[in-house]
């Protein structure tokens, strides 16, 4: 059975920490759904660490709805959040609701995220008045990046604190049922998470938010361009990687691979009929 945002928001009332990790593809997805975790975001982080962009900012509707195909034809249990790229929800209400609703129809996710609190309140309205889920995100909101002037931490100084609360609350006014809290000084994080009756995931964010969410990459450590303070590697598969990849090779140079187990045989008799034809 699909997890629900009702089974979401009852995590946060019984105090159960919620786990949540990003993926973009079939096999990742796979993986991680059947470890259990409960939320899977397809981000548009996707750009820079499978893409290879510089920052989320080139990433367009299309890569973000091939993605979330994928993740979704590997996930059976967890619920899927289609993150929306940059200016796909600034231009208007109904543009915005109009990628919203690819999200679901031609992605298969079962919510969206976006970036943004005050500013974006009218289109999470909208969507969840229309049946679509929302996830906020504020804090650190990457595709603002020049407006932030780099990855910074967020809420530092009192009217920003303050521009964070409000952000928050007027995301759960708006019906959102979750949101994202990146790179908010941890005890802000506390008081934000207090305040809302809606889950907070943190990212970057300390220990009180009611979830966690890391990029799939980051605690894998396969992705190396540009590591947060907030990522911990709990295995180092990039090494891994670069170690069976030099093992291979040494066996092809050397001929000790394929083996027969790795070979296929052919039926003897014809074996021979043709080393005689030849
Ligand atoms: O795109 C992403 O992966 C995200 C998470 C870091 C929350 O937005």
């Amino acid at each position: 059975m699909r997890v629900t945002i009702a089974e979401i928001r009852e995590m946060k009332q019984r105090s159960e920490k919620i786990p949540m990790l990003t993926a973009y593809d079939y096999t990742t997805a796979k993986t991680v759904d059947e470890a259990g975790v409960p939320l899977i975001l397809v981000g548009d982080s996707l750009g820079m660490v499978m893409l290879g962009y510089e920052s989320t900012i080139p990433v367009t509707m299309e890569e973000m709805l091939h993605h979330t195909r994928a993740v979704v034809r590997g996930v059976r249990r967890a619920l899927i959040i289609g993150d929306m790229p940059f200016m796909t929800y600034h231009i208007s209400v109904s543009d915005a609701l109009h990628n919203a609703a690819r999200f679901i129809q031609e992605g298969g996710a079962q919510a969206v995220k976006l970036e943004g609190g005050q500013i974006v309140a009218e289109k999470v309205r909208r969507f969840v008045e229309c049946g679509i889920p929302v996830m906020g995100h504020i804090g650190l909101t990457p595709q603002s990046i020049h407006q932030l002037g780099g990855f910074k931490v967020q809420g530092k100084t009192e009217e920003a604190a303050e521009g964070l609360f409000k952000d928050a609350c007027v995301l759960e006014e708006a019906g959102a049922f979750a949101i994202v809290l990146e790179c908010v000084p941890a005890p802000l994080s506390k008081l934000i998470t207090q305040r809302v009756s809606i889950p907070t995931i943190g990212i970057g964010a300390g220990p009180d938010c009611d979830g966690q969410v890391q990029v799939i990459s980051d605690i894998l450590g396969l992705y190396s361009d540009f590591v947060p303070k907030h990522a911990k590697q709990y295995v180092k598969l990039a090494d891994e990687i670069r170690a069976a990849v030099a093992n291979y090779m040494a066996e092809v140079k050397s001929a000790s691979f394929p083996t027969a187990k790795e070979s296929y045989a052919m039926d003897e008799s014809l074996l021979r009929q043709l080393t005689a034809d030849s």
